[in-house]
């Protein structure tokens, strides 16, 4: 029997549904019941029916879908597959700056661990982070962990006052103007799209900024041929098959996340097999952290 049709067979047998990050490798795309960003996903998360959701992407997604589901089996083909951004704050820091600003607010990327959520106010993803920080009735913004997209949001929201965190993501920062204005001279024609967990001078070379969904959908709406995607690769595989007749270059040689490229198809079979690998959070943690994300889906929708 070939993986794909044990995964097949396995996902009935455990009444499962697979779920899917745009950043994993384009066979695990390819078989999972839902692909989509962040928001999605954690979306998603709210109203399968199923009882196990297998998700293939990092520990923060599988924890999100855990907060938001207690009663399903929630299970990840690795769970080493971590993103590094989501332990870049400190509890001590966040309450720092509570004492500090009475009128607070502590808005947490949706990358962030479940004990970093129990911090927060409420929860973004790339989507909705600019949407959501205007609702809030708040002057001041702590934005963790990420700062890039903690200053992008910033800059279109000039109304509040922000204050940033050090946090980062390695692959994003990892793409350089320099790469992407070389990219642009050998494509001229060629739009540039950029995650806004991007640096701030690769934004501000950007014909549009946006979350996976949003760059996927940009692609798609566009007249142009061209584009030069600023973000990590997996999103190609969606690009091409919404876009064949279009062209799609990346800007350098590092937009790889090692942690996303962890799941594979084997192990999605094996979670599925063994059941092993679930996602365990105390009550009093997921009860916490439930908050800042039901608020998100509240605000962001
Ligand atoms: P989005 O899917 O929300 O754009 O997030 C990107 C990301 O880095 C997820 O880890
Ligand atoms: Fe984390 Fe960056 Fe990988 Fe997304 S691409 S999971 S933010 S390290």
């Amino acid at each position: 029997m070939s993986t794909i049709d044990k995964i097949r067979e396995l996902k009935k047998q455990r009444d499962a549904v697979i779920l899917a990050h745009y950043y994993v490798d384009d066979e695990v795309q390819a078989i999972a019941d839902y692909v989509g960003d962040s928001f999605y996903l954690s979306k998603v998360a709210t109203t399968v029916e199923a009882e196990t959701i297998l998700f293939c992407g990092v520990s923060f997604m599988g924890e999100s879908a855990k907060i938001l589901n207690p009663e399903k089996t929630v299970i990840m083909p690795d769970m080493q597959a971590d993103c590094p951004m989501a332990h870049m704050a400190e509890s001590e820091k966040i309450e720092k700056m509570r004492r500090e600003y009475e009128d607070l607010a502590v808005v947490c990327y949706i990358n962030s661990t479940a004990e970093l959520k129990t911090y927060a106010d409420v929860c973004v993803t790339s989507s909705n982070a600019v949407k959501i920080v205007r609702a809030l009735p708040n002057r001041h913004i702590y934005f963790i962990p990420d700062k890039n997209l903690g200053r992008y949001a910033a800059s279109q929201v000039p109304e509040k006052h922000f204050i940033f965190n050090e946090g980062f993501c390695h692959v994003h920062t990892g793409i350089l103007a320099e790469h992407v204005r070389t990219a642009k001279e050998a494509h001229p024609d060629a739009e540039i799209l950029v995650h806004p967990e991007c640096t701030p001078d690769v934004t501000a070379l950007a014909d549009y900024i946006g979350s996976t969904s949003g760059i996927i959908d940009f692609a798609t709406a566009s007249a142009a041929k061209e584009f030069i995607i600023c973000t990590e690769t997996g999103v190609l595989y969606e690009l091409k098959q919404k876009n064949p007749q279009k062209r799609f270059y990346s800007a350098g040689h590092r937009q790889f996340c090692p942690d996303m490229k962890r799941i594979s198809l084997e192990k999605v079979a094996d979670a599925l097999e063994s059941m092993s690998n679930t996602i365990e959070l105390e009550e009093e943690t997921r009860l916490l952290a439930l908050r800042p994300l039901e608020r998100m889906l509240a605000l962001g929708n």
